[in-house]
C-alpha cells in the first residue's frame, strides 16, 4: 500500500469551510484503495499572522516542502484591512511558496459542465486549459518605490521574463495540447510589451515547430477577454505569463458556472518540488463564515492532486461525482456542506 505525504493549508474565509469538503472528498475516494494520504494540517495566513506576526517561516516552507503534495484552500484577509500590511500574505506565504517550490505551471482547467449557471446565452462547448507561468512577470518583486509620499513619487514594477522561464511553460503548454485537441493560443500584449512579447513570439514559435501538427495562434490580451466571453469554444489551450493568466482565470471562471467551480493546480512538472492544488478563488470574506461557499473548486482541485500523483482513476471517479452534482443542481440554496456531503454521496454510490 502507497502513502502520500500530503500537506493541507486550509488557510482564511471560505479556505477552512471548503477544504473541510475536500478532505471528506478526499477520504472517500481513496477508502479501501491502497493509498493512504497521511495530512499534517499547517494554520497559515491572516490569522497566524495576526496572532504571532509570522507569515510564513522557513521552518514552516521546509516541513512544507518534505511533503509528496500540498491541499491550500485560500489566504488573505478583507482587502484594505488596516491590520494586515497590503500583499503581506499574499506575498510572503502564497507566492513565496510557488516560488521556492518552482511551481512554474500553474495550471487552470476550464469546463462547462452540463447543468453549470453560465452567464452566457449561447455558450457551445467550453473545455480549455490556461497554462500560467507561475514564477516569474510581474509577481517576482524585482521593482520598488522611491520618494514615497511625494508628487515625484515613482513606483515600479517589472516584469521579469527569462528565456528559461519561458521556454520550460510553453514546452509544457505544448505537450498537453498535443495530448487535447491540439490547439494553443499565445496571450500577450505584444504591441505594447514589445520586449517580454517578443521573448514569449520566438519561444513559442520555435518551440511550436517541433510540434507541427498543433495550431498555434496569438491573441492580444485585451482581445482575449473579448473571445472569452463571445466564443469561449475556440480555446484549447491557452498559454500565457503570470499575470494575464491571473486575469483571464477569474473571467474563465465566470463564464464556466462561477468561481466557486474553478480549480487550479501549481505544479512543479520536474517532481523536484511538492506540486500545490487549491481553487483558483480567494478567501471570500465577504462570504466567509456563513456556510455559502461552494466547496466544488476545492474538490476539483483535489481530482487535479490524485491525478498530478498518477491516480487518474480516482481523479476521474472525483471528477465525475462534482460533474453529476453541477448536473443535477436546481434553485435551492445548498450550505457548503451539503454540497460536500452530496459529492461524498455520489462518490459511494
Ligand atoms: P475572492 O475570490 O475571495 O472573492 C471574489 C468573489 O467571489 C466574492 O464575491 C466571493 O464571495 C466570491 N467567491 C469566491 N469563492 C467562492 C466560492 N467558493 N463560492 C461562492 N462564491 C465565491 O477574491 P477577493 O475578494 O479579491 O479576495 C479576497 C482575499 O483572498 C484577498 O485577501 C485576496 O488577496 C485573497 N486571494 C487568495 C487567493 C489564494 O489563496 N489562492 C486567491 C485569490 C484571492
Ligand atoms: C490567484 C490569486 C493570487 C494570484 C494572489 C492572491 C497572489 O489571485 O491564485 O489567482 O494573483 O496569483
Ligand atoms: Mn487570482
Amino acid at each position: 500500500s502507497r502513502v502520500v505525504k500530503l500537506a493541507v493549508i486550509p488557510g482564511d474565509g471560505i479556505g477552512p469551510e471548503v477544504i473541510a469538503e475536500a478532505e471528506k472528498v478526499l477520504d472517500a475516494v481513496t477508502a479501501g484503495s491502497g493509498v493512504t494520504f497521511e495530512r499534517t494540517r499547517f494554520a497559515l495566513g491572516a490569522g497566524r499572522f495576526l496572532e504571532t506576526g509570522d507569515t510564513l517561516t522557513d521552518a514552516d516552507l521546509a516541513a512544507i516542502a518534505s511533503h509528496d503534495a500540498i491541499l491550500l484552500g485560500a489566504v488573505g484577509g478583507t482587502p484594505g484591512d488596516p491590520r494586515l500590511k497590503d500583499a503581506n500574505i499574499e506575498r510572503g506565504l502564497l507566492l513565496r511558496l510557488r516560488f521556492a517550490l518552482d511551481h512554474y505551471v500553474n495550471l487552470r482547467p476550464s469546463k462547462l459542465y452540463p447543468g453549470a449557471p453560465g452567464p452566457l446565452a449561447e455558450p457551445g462547448d467550453i473545455d480549455f486549459v490556461v497554462v500560467r507561468e507561475g514564477t516569474e512577470g510581474p509577481y517576482v518583486g524585482n521593482g520598488g518605490s522611491i520618494r514615497v509620499g511625494t508628487p515625484h513619487e515613482i513606483a515600479n514594477e517589472t516584469s521579469v521574463n527569462t528565456a528559461f522561464g519561458v521556454e520550460r511553460v510553453v514546452r509544457y503548454a505544448f505537450e498537453l495540447a498535443e495530448r487535447r485537441r491540439k490547439k494553443l493560443t499565445l496571450v500577450h500584449k505584444t504591441n505594447v510589451l514589445v520586449n517580454s512579447g517578443s521573448l514569449w513570439k520566438r519561444l513559442v514559435d520555435a518551440v511550436g515547430a517541433e510540434h507541427p501538427d498543433v495550431a498555434v495562434d496569438y491573441l492580444h490580451v485585451d482581445a482575449a477577454t473579448i473571445f472569452l466571453v463571445t466564443n469561449p469554444g475556440r480555446f484549447d489551450v491557452i498559454v500565457t505569463d503570470n499575470l494575464f493568466g491571473d486575469i483571464l482565470t477569474d473571467l474563465a471562471g465566470a463564464v464556466t458556472g462561477g468561481i466557486g467551480l474553478a480549480a487550479s493546480g501549481n505544479i512543479n512538472p520536474d517532481g523536484a518540488f511538492p506540486s500545490m492544488f487549491e481553487p483558483v478563488h480567494g478567501s471570500a470574506p465577504d462570504i466567509a463564515g456563513q456556510h455559502k461557499a461552494d466547496p466544488t473548486a476545492a474538490i476539483l482541485s483535489v481530482s487535479l492532486l490524485l491525478d498530478h500523483l498518477g491516480l487518474a482513476e480516482q481523479a476521474a471517479r472525483v471528477t465525475r461525482a462534482a460533474e453529476d452534482d453541477i448536473a443535477a443542481r436546481d434553485d435551492s440554496p445548498r450550505t457548503t456542506m451539503q454540497i460536500g456531503d452530496a459529492i461524498v454521496e455520489r462518490l459511494r454510490a
